[in-house]
């Protein structure tokens, strides 16, 4: 294996990252609440394989060990997610400070070993008291967001700088509320526009709310990706501008823009969510608030075509859009493809960020907040897990932020996806992400070779830094 060497600026950092439901496990442990994921769990065929989430890697246990894999990887950084129904069972109120000693203990062990706490916090886990009152389609749910968020941050604040506020609410709102793919299943099509609506506005309530707290660096993540249309037909481009303006510049206008991507979609937010213009005027200006950096995860870029009548698009994709959709995806024709399926394209990567750009001349420094692939590499006879296409894979993505730092995107990190391998949400144990494998029968953690090259990549980043700067 070659030492790895990238074109990055002397402070680029590098991280790991995981989400509290992901990892966990520990589900009825020390006071913790319900979650929306853990409903949606228990109910048969929602999840491959029936798999649960209850243990998970049982990082809530063994959150020293994985402390010490980062460590020894020589991360800068990781981003983990705050469960909210460990800190507030019932969503509001009580407080549950056993919760809220985890993530004391876990920053704690962090700091000693030198790496900077990112924690997010919502990564999709609404407290199941907050769904039955209506979930992310009621007002009530964005201001007891804010609630929990100044919680937290007067526990942690003395130690934690850097925060993110919610995890893609693209992809919880189509996959959670247009669709029933994951938590909290509504399947409601357009009527979901008041779930992005709320959750971007429990965004610019907890900016307040954490602006008040203390002097933080607060980001949000979204995911991104360049849609691209299925021929230069006018109608497929159209389509694909449709599609990118509900699932990307929806939710990434507001905030860096101040105001949704059409008149057409502010008027199907307005209209669903019951607003009246001055109310939709003065949310956006709370969730516009301005930002330290922004979160974009990546993983695969998506081709779309405008509807054609009669055609069946059920299975194409791991998504089935609804048929009332002016467009459809469609997969593209060939390429490599992770074991999830999903297309493997570093220009793609190079594409979004240098559009995020584009769009937005206020664009705050950029992270990479995610970026992985799933292989499913087990342990060969010698014990070792060569992940060789993992190893590619990071290597073609960060050589595209490489090219678009070149082009002018001001990118200050990158976080694989993920730390170790975890519970990928509808899809269970399956899929693989981690630099770390776990056994899911004796839940044994393997460094994976990819995690000896994330390490030496790193290093060698170091090292020619110090060399730069000393120059
Ligand atoms: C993202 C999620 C993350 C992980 C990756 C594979 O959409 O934010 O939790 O599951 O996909």
């Amino acid at each position: 294996m070659t030492t790895p060497e990238f074109d990055l600026p002397p402070h680029f950092r590098f991280g790991m990252a995981t989400a509290a439901i992901q990892i966990e496990g520990a589900t009825r442990a020390d006071g913790r609440g319900v979650s929306i994921w853990d409903t949606f769990a228990a109910q048969p065929g929602r999840i491959h394989n029936g798999d649960s989430l209850d243990i998970a890697t049982d990082h809530y246990h063994r959150y020293r060990a994985d402390i010490a894999d980062l460590r020894d990887c020589g991360v800068d950084d990781y981003r983990f997610s705050i469960a909210w129904p460990r800190v507030v069972p019932q969503g509001r109120g009580e407080v549950n400070p056993k919760g809220l000693d985890f993530y004391d203990r876990l920053v704690d062990g962090l700091l000693e070993a030198g790496i900077r706490p990112v924690p997010t916090l919502y990564h999709w886990d609404l407290p199941q008291p907050l769904q039955d009152e209506g979930g992310w389609l009621a007002r009530a749910t964005a201001e007891a967001f804010a609630e929990y968020a100044r919680v937290v941050a007067d526990k942690l604040g003395d130690r934690v700088r850097d925060w993110l506020t919610l995890n893609e609410m693209n992809v919880h709102t189509l996959y959670g509320h247009v669709l029933a793919d994951h938590a909290p299943a509504l399947d409601l099509g357009l009527a979901a526009f008041p779930a992005a609506h709320y959750q971007l506005l429990a965004h610019g309530l907890a900016v307040r709310e954490l602006r008040a707290a203390g002097d933080f660096r607060i980001g949000v993540v979204g995911q991104h990706y360049p849609v691209i249309p299925a021929s230069d037909e006018a109608a497929d481009v159209e389509a694909a501008d449709t599609f990118a303006a509900l699932t990307n510049w929806t939710f990434a206008d507001p905030i860096l823009l101040g105001h949704y991507p059409a008149e057409e979609i502010a008027a199907l937010v307005a209209g669903t969510a019951g607003l009246s213009a001055e109310q939709l005027a003065a949310d956006l200006e709370i969730i516009a608030a301005p930002l330290d950096f922004y979160g974009v995860n990546y993983y695969e870029p998506v081709r779309i075509e405008a509807r054609r009548e009669g055609k069946d698009y059920s299975g194409v994709l791991e998504v089935d859009i609804p048929a009332d959709m002016p467009f459809a995806p469609v997969p593209f024709e060939d390429g490599p493809r992770t074991d999830f399926g999903w297309t493997i394209s570093p220009s793609g990567f190079e594409d979004i960020l240098n559009q995020m750009r584009e769009r937005y001349p206020h664009l705050p420094p950029v992270v990479i907040t995610e970026s992985g692939a799933s292989f499913h590499d087990e342990p060969g006879p010698d014990g070792a897990i060569h992940d060789t296409r993992r190893i590619d894979y990071l290597h073609s993505h960060i050589d595209a932020v490489a090219k678009a730092i070149a082009n002018g995107v001001d990118v200050r990190g990158y976080y694989v996806w993920s730390a170790l391998d975890n519970f990928e949400w509808a899809a269970g144990y399956e899929q693989r992400f981690g630099l770390v494998h776990v056994d899911w029968t004796t839940l044994e953690r393997t460094r994976k070779d990819s995690w000896h090259w994330y390490r030496d990549a790193i290093a060698a980043h170091r090292d020619r830094s110090s060399s730069l700067t000393q120059a």
